[in-house]
């Protein structure tokens, strides 16, 4: 079996927007890495024993004097060291040389010049295969208010721009660099390329974090740790819990039992699309908790949306625990936590949407149930977690669906919960994603969705008045749902879509596209 934790990276997270990014093309690269606060303590760096380490960007001020530093260890292992941005500020501080305040602030795209030979990290890349002069132009995001003035001993410069006259440094002896833009953003088109020859050509990581080794690695471990045991999971039809029933159904075949609740206030006909695919399809042993009424009863007298989060959690502890206790010899729990939900209750990491998973986690489960946890997916970021969906047959329509909160429609109809209200919605919301899958504008926004407003607006059919509700269509386009731009989806679209609600749907009178980013709106309306 291949030891997929062989060749491991550090990345040590001095709270940049962008750490995630470095941790998740490092990984793409084949080599797996582990994201870290920069004070985590010199002990568990040196028993990490990393290969290399990452230093991140931040949003510190190295020209202050109880700015943040990478510990000294990082210094004394003889390992390769990479300082990005905030990184090579500090990298450059702590080794002699100097960082002043720049003049101008660089935000965005910005050229970098570097010198063929003059640096392994950088050298012979080009962003234009045509470009054949001896240096090069590489397109860069750069995002900084601070650059260094002057380079430790032993450095040399290996890039510049026009506003940074070190943007990039090295001591190729000790195998320090240090570069003042981001190669982990996209923007820069070559960031992969440089990543990789510090990953691989310099820290000579083998590549050994592969889909199918990642797969055989858990399928192996799970079996392992579960033995004969039981395990019980809670099947939500979302990425993750779908990802951890098909890999545990390969681990442990029959030992595996999933609970489906079908809460009254899922998408239309995810119930049975849910037993289609898991249970018919796959030969997964899923037991469908049908507890609409249960739910819509709870829902009945309450319009606050905190008060109808809170309803719908307890519902759902309700209605799981009754299906556990039904089954015997249940040892385990999986559940279908991912790595960004470990960093962000290790707070780790700033600046990352704090999905609310709670309910979904069944924390709230009896202690006496007794569970041990099996969290499969916990060192897996989301595009792992779909690549090995992929290969484990999961439909890409399943994993490549946007997001869908926990409290599902409960959060999308406003005020009082109904199920006449949940049926609209449900209609409404299916014509507005099947149209945007129609005009090939479904994976071109982050999320989208059909929002119920329980008001009464007037309309005219023929020669009759009528007052009937309101829909609202939302579509956002947002890269870690922090912040969001209301998606421009063609005024055609918006039209056609609109008409078939209205048309098609008895008792709506209207339809609305929100046009509110985020902020000072939130995504969902609550
Ligand atoms: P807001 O409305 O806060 O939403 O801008 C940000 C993202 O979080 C999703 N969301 C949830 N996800 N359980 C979830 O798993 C929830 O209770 C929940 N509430 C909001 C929302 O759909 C958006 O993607």
């Amino acid at each position: 079996m291949t030891n997929i934790h062989l060749n491991k990276i550090l990345i040590l997270d001095f709270g940049s927007q962008y750490t995630q990014l470095i941790a998740r093309r490092v990984r793409e690269i084949g080599v797996y890495c582990e994201l870290l606060p920069y004070d985590i303590g010199d002990d568990f760096i040196k028993d990490f024993n990393p290969k290399g380490i990452i230093l991140s960007g931040g949003p510190d001020a190295v020209t202050l004097d109880n700015s943040a530093k990478a510990p000294n260890i990082v210094f004394e292992l003889g390992v390769p060291v990479l300082g990005i941005c905030y990184g090579m500020q500090t990298m450059a501080t702590q080794l002699g040389g100097q960082a002043i305040s720049a003049d101008k602030h660089e935000y965005g795209f910005a050229q970098i010049k570097c010198e063929d030979n003059q640096c392994y990290l950088l050298s012979e890349l080009r962003d234009d295969t045509h470009n054949i002069t001896k240096h090069a132009l590489l397109d860069v995001w750069m995002s900084h208010g601070i650059k260094v003035s002057a380079l430790p001993e032993g450095f040399k410069l290996i890039a510049s721009t026009d506003n940074c006259a070190i943007a990039g440094f090295a001591d190729e002896k000790k195998h320090y660099y240090g570069l003042q833009f981001h190669p982990e953003v996209t923007h820069t088109k070559q960031g992969k390329h440089i990543l990789e020859r510090f990953v691989v050509g310099i820290c000579r990581c083998e590549k050994k974090w592969t889909t199918d080794n990642i797969i055989a690695n858990l399928i192996q471990n799970l079996k392992k740790q579960i033995g004969k045991s039981n395990v019980l999971l809670g099947l939500s039809g979302g990425v993750d819990s779908s990802v951890v029933a098909a890999l545990l159904h390969q681990a442990i075949g029959a030992q595996l039992t999933c609970v489906f609740v079908d809460n009254g206030l899922l998408r239309l006909n995810e119930g049975d699309e849910v037993m289609q695919t898991f249970a018919n399809n796959m030969g997964v042993k899923v037991i469908r908790a049908n507890a609409q009424k249960k739910f819509y009863d709870a829902l009945s007298n309450e319009d606050k949306p905190e008060a109808k989060r809170k309803i719908i959690g307890h519902a759902f502890i309700e209605v799981f625990e009754q299906e556990a206790r039904k089954l015997d010899n249940i040892k385990f729990l999986a559940q279908g936590t991912i790595y960004p939900d470990v960093i962000e209750s290790a707070g780790a990491v700033s600046g990352k949407a704090k999905v609310i998973k709670s309910h979904h986690n069944v924390g709230g489960l009896p202690k006496e149930l007794k569970f041990k946890l099996v969290e499969p997916l916990k060192e897996l970021f989301k595009d792992e977690v779909r690549q090995i969906g992929v290969k484990l047959g999961i439909p890409a329509h399943i994993l490549y669906r946007h997001p869908f909160p926990g409290p599902g429609l409960g959060v999308r109809i406003l005020g009082q919960v109904k199920q006449e209200y949940a049926g609209i919605l449900r209609l409404a919301d299916a014509i507005f994603i099947q149209e945007l899958y129609n005009h090939n504008l479904y994976n071109k926004v982050n999320q989208a969705f059909s929002v119920f407003l329980p008001i009464k607006s007037v309309g005219v059919t023929g020669d009759e008045r009528r007052y009937d509700y309101v829909i609202a269509l939302r579509a956002v386009e947002t890269i870690d749902f922090m912040t969001a731009r209301w998606a421009r989806l063609p005024y055609d679209f918006l039209d056609f879509v609109s008409n078939r609600i209205i048309n098609e749907i008895p008792r709506i009178s209207r339809v609305v596209y929100d046009v509110s980013g985020k902020p000072p709106a939130t995504i969902e309306w609550e």
